[in-house]
């Protein structure tokens, strides 16, 4: 009999659709945040990463797979994944893990050394790379928006954004198949485009005009900063713009749709779907 699948972050941006999908599938899920928040069909556990010591050991208990990612607003990556990664190792409870797209170019990013532990180990593991989230435009660049500006240290880059939804599909497809056992893939949306073209699909649909204003680093942590933004994360959040003006977060996959059967969701779509947050004004 299948056991339970501790899922991490299950309230946030992924975890929660990961949850709904899971239980639509007659899955056992053990929905982790830091305060147990009930979530309706799952069993709520409390998992703080920060006070992870010890922590991790007894919510494993009947847990035969585990969707490891960690929260925006870290920058200690490696510290904080790897003793829940090699929990889940040494009890060979297979992890599919959501890390970051591009940390493959170098094997010394924290984020890659966590895939190459797993990768490593022996136990069955997946390793979801998303590209930019769709999400991000009401999780982070809303206040912006509704002062009709998209302001970001991106300059002329395009990235492949992608709707968390597809990013939890995938996971439930690599959770509940071992079809995908070892491998990693690049989750990506269907078309790249640049931060100019997403401010202009979304003020057509608030038909607002907004604006997209290219920033240096230092002008972009400096309004992070200003915002409340750590200045530790800011800068962090500052450097992962570079491979964006790179050009790196531009190439498109067909993981999505290998993992799942169906094609990612349009960025068109998604901001259809959110008009009514994009268009508050605060
Ligand atoms: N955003 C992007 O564009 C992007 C792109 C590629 C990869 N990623 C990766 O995706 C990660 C974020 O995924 P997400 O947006 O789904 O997560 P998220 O929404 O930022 O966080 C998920 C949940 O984690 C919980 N949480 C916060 N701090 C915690 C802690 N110390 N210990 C345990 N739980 C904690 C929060 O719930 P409670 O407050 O209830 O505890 C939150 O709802 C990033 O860190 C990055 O690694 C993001």
């Amino acid at each position: 009999m299948s056991q339970k699948i501790l899922v991490l972050g299950a309230n946030g941006t992924v975890g929660k659709h990961l949850v709904a999908e899971l239980l639509a599938r007659g899955e056992q899920v053990k929905a982790a945040s830091r305060n147990a928040t009930p979530m309706e069909g799952a069993e709520a556990v409390a998992f703080d990463f920060t006070t992870a010591t010890g922590a991790i050991e007894p919510l494993l208990d009947g847990v035969d797979r585990l969707f490891l990612m960690l929260p925006t607003g870290y920058v200690n990556s490696y510290e904080l994944l790897a003793p829940v990664a090699q929990a889940a190792i040494d009890r060979g409870i297979k992890v599919v893990f959501q890390s970051v797209l591009g940390v493959d170019a170098d094997d010394s990013i924290p984020y890659r050394q966590v895939e190459l532990m797993l990768i490593n180990s022996g136990v069955a593991s997946v390793v979801l790379r998303p590209n930019w989230f769709m999400d991000n435009f009401v999780n982070f660049w809303l206040p912006g928006i509704q002062h009709d500006v998209i302001a970001v240290p991106a300059a002329e880059g395009q990235s492949s954004f992608i709707d968390a939804r597809d990013i939890a599909a995938s996971a439930t497809a690599a959770l509940t198949s071992s079809a995908f056992d070892n491998q990693q893939f690049n989750l990506t949306g269907p078309q790249a485009m640049g931060y100019a073209d997403a401010a202009e699909l979304i003020g057509e649909a608030i038909g607002r005009s907004l604006a997209y204003q290219p920033l240096s680093d230092d002008d972009f942590i400096a309004m992070l900063t200003q915002a409340g933004v750590p200045a530790d994360y800011a800068g962090f959040l500052a450097s992962i713009f570079a491979p964006v003006r790179m050009g790196w977060t531009a190439a498109v996959s067909d993981a999505v749709e290998q993992l799942t059967g169906n094609a990612p969701r349009t960025l068109e779509a998604w901001i259809a779907e959110h008009q009514a947050v994009l268009a508050s004004q605060g």
